[in-house]
């Protein structure tokens, strides 16, 4: 059997059993390619007339089949702005909205000068490791309150080369990050509501709770965030952070705030709010 074919096959099973997609790709064709040209250890360029090797693969989609395990999990890696970054069950699979902001430089919100830098909830360091890479005269903190989240982030930063640059720290949010300062802080928090937590689809079941949940209303770990940000951002610094669909209940409970938003799931906002 040729991939192209092993592809379509794969396709039309995971269409059959009806997933839930989001982490990494959006409908069954993608993921169907996802497993069947990794799972082989192929590039995603690989010529798909070459002979597929389907005893490699079946594993991997009965898996995924049966037991709702995301694609990036059963693979161990996923993929952001180009980049492949090292996952399992300790991290949520990267898919941050920050990624693309970061892709265009940030532009027009850029603070002119950008020399520190801290991702707030790091996970896997992927958003540290994209924003080392956007801004290549700044170091990076990368904090994460999950010691086991720490050591993929470690294992990435590693992977991309990044040690000197990136520091990983062990942070319930600012609390190890006294008197620090920084240009820019990125965050994509826990913002589920407890409501949408009960209803999650079972691939998001398999993700850490710690990554996800953010109480009644998903606010939360934003609050804390905007409350004690202030003391940790430098004159022009930007705060960007990720709020999902929580867009309407972040501006009805801070509607003073001169919140902007680049995109429905991320606001940004300057210094001057501290004042
Ligand atoms: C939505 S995930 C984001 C991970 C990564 N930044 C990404 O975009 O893929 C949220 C992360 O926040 C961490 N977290 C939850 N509560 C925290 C807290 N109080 N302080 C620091 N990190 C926290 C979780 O461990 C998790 O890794």
């Amino acid at each position: 059997m040729r991939l192209d074919e092993l592809i379509r096959k794969t396709e039309r099973r995971l269409r059959a059993a009806r997933l839930h997609y989001g982490h990494g790709t959006d409908n069954p064709r993608d993921e169907a390619a996802f497993l069947v040209l990794r799972g082989q250890g192929l590039p995603f360029d690989a010529d798909l007339a070459q002979a597929a090797n389907p005893a490699r693969v079946e594993p991997l989609i009965r898996k995924r089949i049966r037991e709702r395990i995301p694609a990036a999990y059963l693979l161990s890696e996923a993929w952001l702005s180009g980049e492949r970054f090292y996952v399992d069950r300790r991290v949520i699979i990267p898919r941050s909205h920050i990624a693309e902001l970061l892709a265009q430089g940030l532009a027009p919100w850029r603070p002119r000068v950008v020399r520190r830098i801290l991702d707030l909830c790091t996970g896997s360091g992927c958003l540290a490791i994209l924003a080392a890479r956007a801004f290549p005269q700044a170091l990076v903190d990368a904090a994460d309150l999950s010691a086991a989240a720490l050591a993929v982030a470690k294992r990435n930063v590693l992977q991309h080369g990044l040690q000197r640059r990136v520091r990983v720290v062990r942070s319930d949010l600012f609390s190890k990050l006294h008197g620090e300062r920084y240009d820019l802080i990125l965050t994509n928090p826990p913002y589920v509501k407890s409501s949408a937590m009960r209803r999650l689809p079972a691939e998001y079941r398999h993700e850490p709770g710690l990554a996800l949940a953010a109480g009644k209303q998903g606010l939360d770990v934003i609050a804390r965030i905007l409350a004690e940000a202030p003391r940790h951002l430098a004159r022009n610094a930007l705060l960007v952070c990720e709020v999902g669909d929580g867009r309407k209940a972040v501006e009805r409970a801070f509607p003073r705030l001169p919140l902007v938003w680049p995109a429905d799931e991320v606001f940004v906002i300057g210094r001057r709010f501290a004042t």
